[in-house]
């Protein structure tokens, strides 16, 4: 069978990415323009500046994937872009980008779900990895729990009822003094501290999550005692959190009899997180992540997605437009 080569663009927050794929696994390149330096100086993503910048960059990126990747447009197959769920003004730069491409240069365009690709980042590392499968997808915006039927079918088992688990991160980072984008240094910081510090757990029914009030308890305690130590802090609050994924996942695994486990997204590069998925493996699970480069915001992620959607005829038109609330279905 011919090699089919995907461009895969992303712009829904703030990465600016093209990357170029083959055969939806094989990465040729994937070059990541990031803005969290400009970011940072506000303590958190401005949409506004945000749309601005990948204007600026999304020709220069675009031209570096091609070379190096050594390919032309030409040698493209498929144009794949995300269409949502993120910002609305910095998805339309991608999708605007992805639809002009796709007219010129007459190459299908192939709108693609975000979290589907945060989903697909596993199948670049994992060569060998094939749903059906459980994937933990927990980013700065999302916290799903999602059983991967096929390449295209998706049952979300449960999710965040309020706020996703890297949003959770970044805001008791930034209350406690820690800066901007606040995961890698909660994970940095919380290797000096012990897990001592008692924090509330949430239960549900079903396989929801809820991070809101943990935040909070986090928030509190450091408001109280401005003196508490920080990475005892950071450590009860990996470890809760960690507990809380565990205890969802390993249900929805014991009631579907899946074995197969992948985590995806941002907070997935949390190394407290992976060591404690990891020791599942004891029981007999197989756990997969993507490599730490492909679990936050990157357009080879896009890519692969989009490979697997146009390969099971899942293709867009000129029409196509950005989605902020896109739902994964
Ligand atoms: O997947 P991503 O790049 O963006 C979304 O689609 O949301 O995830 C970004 C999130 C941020 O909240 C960031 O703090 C978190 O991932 N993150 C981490 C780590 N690295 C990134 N959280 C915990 N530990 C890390 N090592
Ligand atoms: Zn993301």
């Amino acid at each position: 069978m011919k090699d089919i080569l995907t461009l895969g663009i992303e712009s829904s927050c703030d990465e600016t990415s093209v990357a170029i794929v083959k055969n939806g696994r094989e990465v040729l390149s994937n070059v990541i323009n990031t803005q969290i330096a400009i970011h940072t100086q506000f303590g958190g993503v401005v949409p506004e500046i945000a749309s601005r910048k990948h204007v600026e960059n999304i020709s220069n990126v675009t031209k570096e994937a091609l070379k190096e990747a050594n390919v032309t447009f030409d040698d493209i197959d498929i144009i794949a872009c995300t269409y949502g769920p993120g910002l609305v003004g910095a998805l339309l730069v991608g999708v605007s980008y992805a639809k002009a491409l796709s007219y010129a240069l007459n190459k299908p365009l192939v709108g693609t779900n975000h979290i589907e690709g945060h989903i697909a980042a596993n199948y670049i590392t994992n060569k060998k990895l094939e749903p059906p499968f459980l994937c933990l997808i927990i980013s700065g915006g999302h916290t799903h729990l999602v059983h991967i039927k096929n390449y295209k079918e998706f049952e979300i088992l449960g999710k965040t009822r309020d706020d996703a688990i890297g949003e959770a991160f970044d805001k008791v980072a930034r209350v406690i003094g820690l800066g901007y984008p606040g995961g890698p240094k909660v994970d940095k910081l919380a290797k000096e501290g012990e897990s001592t510090i008692q924090l509330p757990k949430t239960h549900f029914d079903n396989l929801d999550f809820s991070f809101s009030g943990i935040k909070t308890a986090v928030i509190n305690l450091h408001h109280k005692d401005p003196q508490i130590n920080k990475a005892d802090l950071c450590a009860s609050f990996e470890k809760t959190v960690t507990e809380e994924l565990i205890d969802n996942t390993l249900k929805a695994a014991k009631s579907l009899k899946i074995k197969k486990i992948a985590l995806a997204g941002g907070v997935s590069a949390n190394s407290y997180i992976r060591n404690k998925f990891e020791l599942l493996k004891k029981d007999g699970y197989e756990i997969f992540y993507p490599d730490i480069k492909l679990c936050t915001d990157n357009a080879a992620m896009i890519a692969s997605a989009g490979y697997y959607n146009y390969i099971n005829g899942k293709t867009s038109n000129l029409t196509l437009n950005a989605i902020p609330n896109l739902k994964l279905e």
